[in-house]
């Protein structure tokens, strides 16, 4: 098969590879047939992420049809259309037992797909713990409206919705809106909060996000926009999807006395959390990684039109155009892109 490859050195290559095959009787091998690249992957592959060596085939990030599965898989067969969550679980180990998959202990667990394992950047991908790590697409949508359930839409929900305990009728600020916040910005509806307002600076994105928020502005009318929108009195929550100290400060400041911030953002340096000014304000603030425990929720969101994934959809390109992909998705202040949606070939033939 033919698969991208993340060579080490900020290289990569659409090569042939060798066909994935069953290593446990847990396992399921899937052809792909819509994948995406996640900001995640350009970080593999700018070094910054030691986990991943090179020869790794990337991508987390994918759907495709179960053609293979071992003795112990017993809910996924051949020939289910199938979502990849970007981390596998095995269902029992204590993390799992307590409904924390994406923390799963077992060597086999965690984010294995294009990290420790090989990824979905590929015409086929061998999935550990196949059970608990797909979710079955149910028979009208398409591959499109559901690829972003891997990864970004489930983020969204999980770690800033979610954690943030977001209440009907809410005033709620997402600052950033790269993919994530996006996302975050398109699954907040299912909380029908009154105000929903996007930060950002770049102007494309402002305008995707006007899709989803009510407003879009940029960092430096934050503040005057909450302030007139709630009297002065401020956001309920103030949800971080940059992975900037200034935004998670300024999360701080939008928010209310006893508001929630919930961070997102993924923080390389040391953030300054101003005690001075918020001990008195009794706000809450969380953090983490997504549980994939609410995939199912979100499927039944897209099925009734609740939410349109699609609308982050700003570039497609054939799998194996897959390296000018990588070049717009790259370059989003130039190419205006948010996700970039890959499709195999229909020609494929059988595997061999
Ligand atoms: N917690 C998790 O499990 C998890 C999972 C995935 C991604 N992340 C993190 O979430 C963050 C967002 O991911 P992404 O893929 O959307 O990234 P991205 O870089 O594509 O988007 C970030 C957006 O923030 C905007 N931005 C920059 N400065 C800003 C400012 N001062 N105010 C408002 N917006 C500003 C950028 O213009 C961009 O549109 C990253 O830090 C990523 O690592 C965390
Ligand atoms: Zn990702
Ligand atoms: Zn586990």
């Amino acid at each position: 098969m033919k698969a991208l490859v993340y060579q080490g050195n900020h290289a990569k290559a659409w090569e042939r590879m060798r066909d994935p095959t069953m290593q446990r009787d847990s396992d399921a091998i899937i052809q792909i047939d819509t994948a995406t690249i996640c900001g995640t992957d350009t970080h593999i592959l700018e070094g910054g992420v030691s986990l991943v060596q090179p020869g790794t085939i990337l991508g987390h990030e994918g759907t495709g049809t179960v053609i293979e599965v071992g003795s112990a898989t017993t809910r996924i067969k051949p020939g289910d259309r199938v979502i990849c969550k970007c981390v596998a679980s095995c269902g029992k180990c204590s993390f799992c037992r307590q409904g924390n998959f994406g923390m799963c202990s077992d060597p086999e667990g965690g984010w294995m797909l294009g990290g420790k394992a090989h990824g979905v950047q590929a015409e086929y991908a061998r999935i550990p713990y196949a059970d608990t790590s797909l979710i079955k697409i149910p028979e009208p949508l398409t591959s499109e409206q559901v690829v972003y359930l891997s990864d970004i839409m489930v983020t969204g929900f999980e770690v800033g919705i979610l954690r943030a305990r977001v209440q009907p009728g809410e005033t709620v600020v997402v600052i950033g809106a790269g993919p994530i916040g996006l996302s975050t910005m398109a699954v907040a509806r299912l909380y029908s909060p009154a105000r929903l307002i996007a930060v950002e600076p770049s102007e494309s994105r402002r305008r995707i996000a006007a899709k989803y928020a009510d407003m879009a502005v940029t960092p430096e009318n934050a503040q005057a926009t909450v302030d007139e929108a709630t009297g002065g009195v401020g956001a309920d929550v103030a949800i971080e999807a940059v992975g900037k100290a200034a935004t998670f400060e300024q999360c701080c400041q939008l928010v209310r006395v006893g508001g929630r911030v919930a961070n997102i953002g993924l923080h390389s340096h040391p953030v300054t959390l101003h005690m001075e000014e918020l001990w008195i304000k009794g706000i809450s603030i969380t953090m983490g990684i997504p549980d994939h425990r609410t995939g199912q929720v979100l499927l039944d969101a897209i099925l009734k039109g609740t939410i349109d994934p699609t609308l982050l959809t700003t570039h497609r390109f054939r799998m194996d155009e897959i390296i000018d992909a990588y070049e717009v998705f790259s370059k989003p202040a130039e190419s205006g892109a948010v996700k970039v949606l890959l499709t195999a070939d229909s020609t494929i033939g059988p595997r061999h």
